[in-house]
């Protein structure tokens, strides 16, 4: 499996607050990210992590400058499309985002649904995911009887089930005791080294260790971006 790569050129995205007051979450970022990379996407709460994510994940659209994924641009792809794309790309988002009424391992199998994967085979991988992220015992529970670091989990595993050519995590680490979030890094780095593309936002340093390249930002702009020799 390869990654498609993914590339920004002159990104920007402001939000309105108010009627004259504007903010400039991201701007001018201008990023190659290879196909096989683990990046760290580092920088202080507030200086467009997640907004970065949401742009390169087709979730959400620029202002202005452009998002790459292989040799598509996004804003020449139709919703469709986009939906298509993104069935490329597992998420982990930073807020929670579990589907209250589907169990455990329904919402993990929940991406396989849409690629045709029968339902004995969506428990059997969801299963095997939960059970590598510790979360054996919790197989059918429903999310609102999870911590929120098992909710986490669950997300983890939802966002690698169907085998993603890219993974864009947003702080997945963030509720994990130390034994969650090192197998967290481990399942990362195994995906990474079966050619995932990984991009993390984090500030979780051992999860930055783990990254083979690390860009902060600050208020929005790339100030740094160093790439392991
Ligand atoms: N929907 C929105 N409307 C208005 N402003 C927003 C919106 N989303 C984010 N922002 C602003 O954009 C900036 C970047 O936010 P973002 O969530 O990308 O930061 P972050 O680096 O992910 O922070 P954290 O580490 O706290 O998750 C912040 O100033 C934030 O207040
Ligand atoms: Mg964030």
């Amino acid at each position: 499996m390869t990654g498609a790569p993914l590339a920004t050129s002159t990104l920007e995205r402001r939000y309105r607050a108010g009627s004259s007051h504007e903010i400039v979450a991201v701007r001018d970022v201008s990023l190659e990210i290879s196909s096989g990379s683990f990046v760290a996407l580092v920088g202080a709460s507030g200086s467009g992590k997640s907004t970065l994510l949401a742009l390169l994940g087709a979730l959400d659209r620029p202002t202005s400058g452009t998002v790459r994924f292989g040799d598509q641009e996004l804003s020449g792809c139709s919703d469709v499309e986009l939906a298509r794309l993104r069935r490329r790309m597992g998420f982990v988002f930073q807020s929670e985002s579990l589907i209250p009424r589907l169990s455990v391992w329904e919402n993990v199998s929940y991406p396989l649904v849409a690629q045709g994967v029968g339902g004995p085979r969506r428990r059997q991988l969801a299963e095997s995911l939960l059970d590598r992220l510790g979360l054996a015992s919790r197989f059918g529970a429903l999310p609102e009887e999870l911590s929120g670091g098992e909710q986490q989990r669950v997300a983890v595993a939802r966002a690698l089930v169907g085998s993603p050519e890219v993974l864009l995590a947003d702080e997945p680490t963030s509720h994990l005791d130390v034994e969650s979030a090192e197998r967290t890094y481990e399942l990362f780095r195994e995906v990474h080294s079966q050619g995932t593309t990984v991009l993390v936002a984090t500030h979780d340093p051992a999860l930055v260790g783990s990254a083979t390249r690390v860009v902060s930002l600050e208020a929005g702009r790339v100030v740094d971006d160093r790439t392991d020799a």
